[in-house]
């Protein structure tokens, strides 16, 4: 989704808010542009559709635009088609064909979000003689504060606050008033917007990546306040025009997390940093109970302990039914989760599409918690989620990636995966992560309710403490996926089937493929197959099935045979040592043995490799795929 960044100081801006844009690149976007102040008290907006490099090589790398202050955008179109004129920065006056210009540059503005009555507000400044340019709605939003600084000639947070209080909808808006030049105003309602502040820059982005290489102190701005960004120096209002105070916080992110570090694709190196994502992730619950601190990672020793993240046993005690509810790759944590705390923790789990949750009648057994799965905190729809859950008196959990988010900031309870910033569109270690925490959560809540005895409490952990090592070997294995994948490169279709879990992994290794390689896939539980899908099956579709379950396996391989007796080539992934297998299926692609309950998480990575090599032997964009943004921070 949309990317915005902001910077003043004393330096020259352009390359700096380029810079910004890049690191932002990963949340997909269809066109960019930039507004910096020159010297004389001019401002110069300068746009392009299509990628960065356009809009770098139009502005000869920002070179052309001199200025120590300015905003700049990556627009992921919604209102109107992906065309200059809709592209970011949006300005007070109308665009003038013949000077390719604005006429009025009194207010310029970057948006991420939606204006829900932009249409109503459109017309009412056209009754006011505003003449509109574009298709978006972000004009409006820009036009309005325009309309307001000037009729009742007030400064720059009182035009802003009173746009607030009349446009409906989410945004974080990055405005630049003329008469205010080296000065950066911003607003804010339920989309990511981070202020960043150094000994004499200021600067303001969609999300940390944007300026870690400038500063590590930073503040969350939050809803329904401003902001005025000057050098060095940022001060926050309410919606009264009241200078508030925020508090200053420090992102302990590395840096590093959002560069590819030799590695050809982000999404390669983030599957490559799945065992240190799932070590740091369980780290965080893991305590020692005998020995040294370094001890609890070794054999025998360790326990969960949730009690250092606000989760105690008489809390955990205490949950007698659970929804989980997330969107995309996070519903599909959601969708393995419920097997595995069902069966270890004996209380109901219902599992919610965020989209559909926030719209249904929502009927609470008693003691239940809502628990939202999101990598970013932002996704709207997962924000909305969680707060219908809490205006209904819902306890909430949040399992979020991103320090700081919405939703981390909102959730009663927080849960952190400890995946560091992940760039690639298409999750890997912030799904392996959330899995590997859900997993230690169920494993916890099942010994707490006394649902496990003892050894079999310390048989889990010790399975869950061999995950990461488990994925080293299965990324160390990747040739013959790559072999796989290059076979069946020009494939037209793919399916995926699998029982309880296996059938929550299949729809994420079925999404991975079609996300990135845009092959058609589709995931089914390996028993519905038959009613109506099967019949897509021709000579030589893939057809691959998940077996970690054993007490399934005969069940899904059934299914197996029902499609290669159509004509599918049957590939497997299993840990199971059944003659069936071989017998059966075409390929195999063995995963290291572990405990049925958490297979799921390795079962993934070979699919997360197939989607990836798939995508490139297509020679498609495996980081940016196209329609897709990292984070859907509109409904
Ligand atoms: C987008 C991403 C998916 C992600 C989903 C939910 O669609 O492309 O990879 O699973 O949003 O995002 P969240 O940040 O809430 O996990």
């Amino acid at each position: 989704m949309c990317g915005i960044v902001g910077f003043t100081g004393h330096r020259p801006a352009a390359g700096i808010l380029l810079e910004g844009l890049a690191k932002l690149e990963y949340r997909g976007y269809d066109s960019a542009g930039l507004a910096v102040y020159g010297g004389d008290g001019s401002v110069h907006v300068v746009k392009a559709t299509g990628k960065l490099k356009n809009l770098i090589e139009k502005t000869d790398n920002g070179r052309s635009l001199p200025g120590s202050c300015g905003i700049g955008h990556t627009r992921w179109a919604t209102h109107g088609e992906p065309n200059e004129k809709n592209a970011h920065p949006h300005v007070s006056g109308g665009f003038r064909e013949d000077s390719s210009d604005y006429s009025d540059t009194a207010v310029i503005g970057v948006h991420n979000g939606i204006i829900e009555n932009y249409e109503e507000l459109r017309e009412k400044l056209q009754r006011h003689g505003y003449v509109f340019y574009s298709d978006t709605d972000t004009e409006v939003a820009i036009k309005t504060v325009d309309y307001y600084y000037k009729k009742y000639k007030i400064g720059p947070i009182d035009a802003i606050n009173r746009m607030m209080v009349r446009v409906r909808g989410s945004y974080a808006l990055a405005l630049m008033f003329q008469d205010y030049p080296g000065e950066i105003y911003a607003a804010r309602k339920d989309s990511p917007m981070i202020i960043g502040v150094s000994d004499d820059e200021s600067f303001l982005a969609s999300d940390a990546t944007a300026m870690l290489g400038y500063t590590r102190e930073v503040y969350y701005i939050g809803n329904l306040q401003a902001a005025r960004l000057l050098p060095g120096e940022v001060h926050f209002f309410d919606l009264n025009g009241d200078e508030i105070s925020i508090p200053k916080a420090e992102v302990t992110w590395d840096e590093k997390g959002a560069e590819k570090n030799g590695y050809e694709h982000f999404m390669m190196k983030e599957m490559h940093e799945q065992p240190e994502a799932v070590r740091a992730t369980l780290d965080s619950v893991l305590r020692e109970e005998r020995m040294s601190p370094a001890a609890k990672w070794s054999f025998g020793a360790g326990t969960l302990d949730f009690s250092g993240v606000g989760l105690p046993d008489e809390y955990l005690e205490s949950i007698d039914a659970m929804t989980i509810v997330a969107c995309g790759s996070a519903w599909h944590v959601g969708m393995a989760a419920q097997y595995v705390i069902e069966e270890l923790a004996e209380i109901p789990v219902r599992v919610e599409l965020a989209s559909e949750y926030r719209y249904r009648k929502i009927l609470s057994p008693a003691n239940a918690v809502v628990l939202v799965i999101s990598q970013s905190g932002e996704t709207a729809d997962s924000l909305e989620a969680l707060r219908i859950s809490k205006q209904m008196g819902i306890r909430t959990i949040g399992l979020v990636n991103v320090e700081g988010s919405s939703i981390a900031r909102e959730a009663d309870k927080i849960l952190y995966t400890k995946a560091g910033p992940e760039i690639a569109v298409a999750t890997t270690k912030a799904y392996t992560a959330q899995l590997a925490l859900v997993y230690a959560f169920a494993v916890r809540l099942a010994f707490v309710k006394k649902k496990i005895d003892e050894d079999t409490y310390r048989k889990y952990v010790q399975e869950l403490k061999s995950l990461p090592d488990h994925l080293t070997s299965l990324l160390d294995g990747k040739g013959r996926i790559q072999w796989l994948a290059a076979k069946y490169a020009g494939t037209k279709d793919a399916f995926f089937i699998g029982r309880g879990q296996d059938y929550a992994i299949g729809l994420e290794g079925s999404l991975k493929l079609k996300e990135i390689s845009y092959m058609h896939s589709e995931a089914y539980a390996a028993g519905e197959l038959k009613h109506g899908t099967i019949s897509l099956i021709e000579d030589g579709t893939p057809v691959i099935g998940i077996l970690t379950q054993e007490r399934l396996l005969e069940k899904t391989i059934s299914n197996l045979k029902e499609c290669k007796t159509r004509g599918a080539y049957v590939i497997g992934i299993t840990n199971a040592e059944n003659p069936l297998v071989e017998e059966c299926l075409d390929f195999v692609l063995r995963i290291p043995a572990t405990d049925d309950h958490f297979a799921g998480l390795l079962a993934v990575v070979p699919l997360q490799l197939l989607g990836y090599y798939s995508s490139v032997s297509r020679g498609l964009d495996v980081d940016k795929p196209r329609n897709l943004a990292k984070s859907v921070t509109v409904e």
